[in-house]
């Protein structure tokens, strides 16, 4: 006699599919796009597939082909064209989100990183003191909330502050309310490790560190991985103080994290998927050492499992082929 017990379920699709208690729905991905200016021709970003540094007129077309393909939720993040120290021109972003808004209308859902590592001379997400070894933090939120209320004013739907500063959500929130612009929700990087995983991202959006900095790293704001306490203070003061959807990023190195964390607060939680896991994946599958489709679905159903409701990936634009592959 065979004993079957736990494989008779799992014998064909059909109680495969009955029994599934997670899925993934492209509703719930969100495609990070860039947009650099003073570039003519658009470029890829190096170690992720079909992802692009677009100009102002490829990001309008990158944006047609995603709706085409079935995504239509997505976060921006603009690169200007000069650096500085204190003062901050983002016109070229606010031209962006109106350009999109123009075109695209309520037909897609536009999130905008906010932040100014991509802004600054030394690559740090905030304003450095005079001696060049602490990032200030209230002269930091202070532009941050400035921004933050431009980009709201040009039509962005959400705005997302990605800089780890003290305080940014309350003030972001504050200055949109005064502005009118109460509709607009904030999702709050509020769960961001100080992680290895944001390599080609630091390419693309042109923000790592310079080398010469004294502050060489971003440890003195952003969350230590050793640390998973401090994510859920940062998390639960991001709550109290205004956020309408948290996150945890990177996301396969901290599903425990992902999971603790969506258990605790009862809030929308997203997980990023960065830009080096992408890479990894990406790589892997041209080097034909790994099935490229089933390994990202993969990937994301983990974060379904651990309590994600959205999932912010490089590889979005390819749900709905990898869901008829898988
Ligand atoms: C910058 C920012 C980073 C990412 C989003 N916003 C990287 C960093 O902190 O240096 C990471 C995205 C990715 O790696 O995909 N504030
Ligand atoms: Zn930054």
């Amino acid at each position: 006699m065979t004993k079957l017990s736990l494989r008779r379920t799992r014998l064909n699709h059909h109680t495969r599919e009955l029994t599934r208690e997670t899925h993934i729905q492209p509703q719930q991905l969100i495609q990070p796009l860039f947009v650099v200016d003073g570039i003519d021709e658009r470029e890829p970003v190096p170690g992720i597939d079909m992802l692009f540094r677009d100009t102002q007129q490829s990001l309008l077309q990158q944006i047609e082909a995603d709706r085409a393909a079935g995504i239509n939720k997505f976060l921006l993040f603009s690169v200007p064209a000069e650096k500085s120290t204190a003062t901050f021109n983002v016109s070229f972003t606010v031209a962006q989100i109106e350009a999109i808004r123009q075109q695209f209308g309520a037909d897609i859902w536009l999130a905008v990183d906010v932040c100014l590592c991509s802004h600054t001379m030394h690559g740090h997400c905030g304003v450095l003191n005079s001696a060049g070894n602490y990032l200030r933090n209230d002269a930091t939120v202070s532009e941050l909330a400035n921004i933050a209320g431009l980009y709201a004013e040009a039509g962005a739907d959400c705005i997302a502050p990605s800089d780890m500063m003290d305080g940014r959500v309350a003030a972001i929130r504050a200055t949109l309310d005064e502005l009118g612009c109460e509709q607009t929700t904030i999702m709050s990087y509020s769960a961001k490790f100080h992680s290895h995983f944001y390599g080609p991202f630091r390419l693309a959006a042109d923000s790592a560190p310079a080398t010469q900095n004294q502050l060489q790293d971003r440890a003195s704001y952003q969350i230590d991985p050793a640390r998973p306490t401090d994510a859920l203070a940062s998390s639960q003061r991001d709550a109290r103080e205004g956020a309408d959807i948290l996150m945890v990023k990177p996301g396969l190195p901290y599903l425990d994290v992902l999971t603790n964390l969506t258990g605790q607060i009862p809030l929308p939680w997203a997980v990023y998927q960065t830009s080096g896991e992408q890479a990894a994946i990406d790589t892997l599958a041209r080097h034909d050492l790994i099935q490229r489709d089933g390994a990202q679905h993969e990937t994301w159903l983990a974060f379904k499992r651990a309590g994600a409701t959205m999932i912010i990936s490089y590889a979005a634009r390819r749900a709905n082929q990898i869901l008829r592959t898988v």
